[in-house]
């Protein structure tokens, strides 16, 4: 499969049976290189929490492309007004897909949905563990450091997606006890540079790795194959 950073926590990711999005923030995004129009066929989109750094151009590329959203049950119906398709889970909650098995992590964050009239309830932010072609990719979407995530050693994750951009989320330095918690084979850092509140340097998070772990930094529509 080919796993595509989109730039902030955006993640295209296609195998031979699915195409698939994660926190598609593209319109709006200053780091973004690929439009939203650029997806003419996806079949799910993955939505971790309210913010519309996540949310982003979900509703445009749901409508068109048909694509099913799966985020938690509140935001899924936040979206049933606009005619999408979704498919609603929750923190801890396992589905199998047609493509693999999915499950919803917690995330210690907000997940407030702004609107013109002000924030509407998103329910609990969360990550995924999303299963594919055998292997197992974690985007923790916008969270803190948590003991939760030493329970993820059990899932035997490849690939880690975390946030090192710090002031809302990990820095690097939680984010490398993270990365002690959960061992996945490789980690790739997101959500840093975006703006200037998460400026960090992703070289400095990949040196101080353990030589067990590798790291992967991806340029914006840069791909790495799993
Ligand atoms: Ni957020
Ligand atoms: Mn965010």
């Amino acid at each position: 499969m080919n796993i595509q950073f989109l730039g902030h926590s955006a993640f295209y990711i296609e195998s031979e049976q699915v195409k698939l999005l994660i926190d598609p923030f593209l319109s709006g995004n200053p780091q973004a290189k690929t439009r939203a129009d650029a997806f003419k066929e996806l079949d799910y989109i993955f939505v971790t929490h309210g913010h519309g750094d996540h949310i982003g151009d979900t509703i445009e590329i749901a409508k068109r492309t048909g694509a099913v959203v799966v985020s938690n049950f509140e935001i899924v119906n936040y979206f049933s007004q606009f005619g999408i398709q979704c498919h609603p889970m929750h923190i801890g909650g396992r589905f199998s897909f047609d493509f693999g098995t999915v499950k919803m992590t917690p995330a210690l964050h907000g997940s407030g949905i702004q609107m013109d009239s002000g924030m509407i309830c998103g329910g609990s932010p969360g990550g995924f563990v999303i299963e594919l072609e055998g292997q197992k990719i974690y985007h923790a979407g916008d969270t803190g450091l948590t003991m939760d995530m030493q329970l993820l050693v059990r899932e035997a994750i490849d690939v880690a997606l975390l946030p090192i951009g710090g002031n809302f989320t990990m820095d690097i330095e939680d984010a490398l006890i993270a990365v002690d918690f959960i061992k996945p084979q490789s980690v790739i850092p997101m959500h840093y540079d975006t703006f200037e509140m998460i400026k960090a340097d992703p070289q400095a998070f990949i040196d101080q790795l353990p030589q067990e772990v590798k790291g992967i930094i991806l340029d914006v529509d840069g791909n790495f194959i799993l």
